[in-house]
């Protein structure tokens, strides 16, 4: 809720407290409320292995919503392998994650399938063929989405002309857009989160650089267009659902969080309130009212109507849906341009 991703977790925990006061409304689970508890990790994963020890051993939770970044998910997430507590990542992308045990889920699509949208969409939907990657060398996210999409790019004809590295944390990016630029490429693939994407696109356009931008979801936030100003339109990145999608479902959701919190709501808010009610959902199956028949429970999640889609948990507890591409149009305003399918 702090630090460089701030909005993040601001925007997750607004989906899931929301979540959670309509759930207990509603009556809870078998007659008990759900409290919840939230801690800030300050986007920084030591401190997410602290909270994480805290929320099981002190509070002694039954069940944990997080983390946003894949990174800080997959070190929280071997604390809460190790107590056999179940983990349940709104929005974490990386393969990794999920990996870390049987403990661990997520109710989005990962990036192997993130990274073939965005290389789809620029060589099927913007014909453009030269490609140039700016990944962030600090975040499992932003390397494994890079190499993803160079995967899917090449194997689709196109050509990868340049792939160099920033750290996240950084504030001058000009020598290695100045490198990108002398490749002349059609489209810069920026992997990363959104503080450093602004600055990016900043740079880049001052530098004379006229590639395409695009991205993943790591742009989803209401500062991409802040940092980046006018930088940034006309940028792409893939998400996990658009507010402008008209299903009953979707609209119910944007009127009754606008009329809760003032805002629209963002792939995060979203994402984080269909975890919360998938954990819910699983919380009401579950064999015996434990972490153990929560998680078990949890594996079984089929056909769950969220707003961010259907959600089946399949076998490496990911969940298996559709992307949406959406387009930065101006300030704070991402339109629908597409939908991926896996
Ligand atoms: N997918 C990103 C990660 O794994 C986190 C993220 C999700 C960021 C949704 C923005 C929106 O690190």
């Amino acid at each position: 809720m702090t630090g460089s991703e701030s909005t993040f977790g601001v925007s997750t925990h607004k989906g899931i407290s929301m979540a959670i006061d309509e759930i207990n409304k509603a009556g809870g689970i078998n007659g008990k409320k759900i409290s919840l508890k939230s801690y800030d990790d300050q986007g920084q994963a030591a401190e997410a292995v602290t909270i994480v020890t805290k929320l099981i051993t002190q509070d002694k939770v039954s069940l944990i919503l997080g983390e946003v970044a894949s990174s800080r998910s997959i070190a929280a997430g071997t604390v809460a392998q190790q107590y056999k507590i179940p983990m349940l990542s709104p929005s974490s992308t990386n393969p990794k994650v999920t990996q870390v045990g049987d403990q661990i889920f997520r109710v989005c699509f990962i990036d192997p399938f993130q990274g073939a949208v965005m290389a789809r969409f620029a060589i099927n939907n913007l014909k453009l063929k030269k490609a140039a990657v700016f990944r962030d060398i600090k975040a499992d996210y932003s390397m494994g989405l890079a190499n993803f999409f160079v995967e899917e790019y090449k194997k689709m004809g196109g050509e990868v002309v340049a792939d160099v590295s920033y750290s996240g944390g950084d504030m001058d990016f000009k020598s290695q857009l100045t490198s990108i630029k002398s490749k002349n490429p059609d489209v810069l693939f920026v992997p990363g989160y959104y503080t450093e994407v602004g600055l990016v696109a900043r740079q880049a356009r001052e530098l004379g650089l006229k590639a395409v931008l695009l991205g993943g979801d790591g742009w989803d936030s209401e500062k991409l267009t802040e940092i980046g100003g006018d930088a940034i339109l006309g940028g792409y990145f893939s998400n996990h659902y658009s507010h402008e999608d008209q299903s009953p479902v979707v609209q119910n959701f944007v009127a009754q969080f606008k009329a809760r919190y003032g805002e629209v709501p963002s792939g995060l808010a979203a994402q984080g309130y269909d975890a919360a009610m998938v954990a819910a959902d699983a919380m009401k199956r579950a064999k015996e009212m434990t972490p153990r028949g929560f998680r078990d429970a949890l594996a079984e999640t089929k056909n769950f109507q969220g707003v961010t889609g259907m959600i089946t948990i399949n076998e490496q507890r990911n969940a298996v849906k559709p992307a949406v591409v959406l387009k930065v149009v101006g300030p704070q305003k991402f339109s629908y341009v597409t939908t991926i399918n896996p």
